[in-house]
């Protein structure tokens, strides 16, 4: 089984609350909910409140992707507004696995972030820990990026990592992702793909459909 994550950050904000129905109803099992900083990437996207908003509309869990320095001053906040998974960047953590058990201490499922760039070593020890592990596959702060090739042997890589130690894991791919790559990504070895340009432009709904059609076929 594949997972679908459509990210909001492409929907349109002001009608969020029916965006995250409208990906509910056609299919999609999670909503990726990317928080931006300002410190960690460029962008600043939207926070708490917004979260705690849409919870109230919408059943579908929800896969928070923490592009902020020292997350851990807010895991508590982001379990409290909602929150099902949370996923902070390795590179944004001093203390990466502290910040693991606190994301479990508040009953939530923990993920771990890699930027392009960063090395799958810093997985090594705590691989076992996480529920989640994801390769961003553009550099985080923007949506609607190209995908970056050497993703693909990247995620092959972490797909033997990972069954060797954790092979529950969701592997999880973020970034410049389209139904005309979506095989190779899911070919490589991931099993819950983030889209969000390719999900929200035109009709919503058909997008959905189309991603999990191939996604499961
Ligand atoms: C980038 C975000 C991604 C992004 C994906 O910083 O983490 O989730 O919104 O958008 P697309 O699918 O348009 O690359
Ligand atoms: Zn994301």
């Amino acid at each position: 089984m594949n997972y679908l994550s459509p990210s909001l950050l492409a929907a349109d904000f002001a009608k969020l609350g029916e965006q995250v129905q409208l990906i509910e109803q056609a299919g999609a099992h999670y909503a990726h909910i990317d928080v931006m900083d300002g410190m960690f990437v460029p962008s600043i996207s939207f926070g708490l409140p917004v979260i705690a908003s849409i919870r109230k509309v919408s059943k579908i869990p929800f896969d928070v992707h923490l592009m902020i320095e020292e997350p851990d001053r807010y895991i508590k906040e982001f379990a409290d507004a909602g929150a099902d998974i949370i996923t902070v960047h390795a590179e944004a953590c001093k203390h990466l696995d502290r910040t693991i058990q606190h994301i479990h201490e508040c009953g939530l499922k923990a993920g771990v972030a890699l930027n392009p760039s960063t090395p799958l070593e810093v997985l090594r020890y705590v691989l076992e820990d996480l529920d989640l592990v994801l390769v961003m596959s553009v550099n985080p702060g923007f949506g609607g990026q190209k995908y970056i090739p050497y993703s693909t042997k990247k995620i092959k890589e972490l797909r033997k990592m990972c069954d060797e130690v954790n092979p529950d894991i969701m592997l999880e791919v973020d970034g410049g992702i389209k139904t005309t790559n979506v095989l190779e990504v899911i070919g490589a070895g991931a099993n819950m793909i983030v889209a969000g340009s390719a999900v929200f432009k035109d009709d919503v709904t058909k997008n959905v459909t189309e991603f999990l059609k191939l996604m499961n076929q």
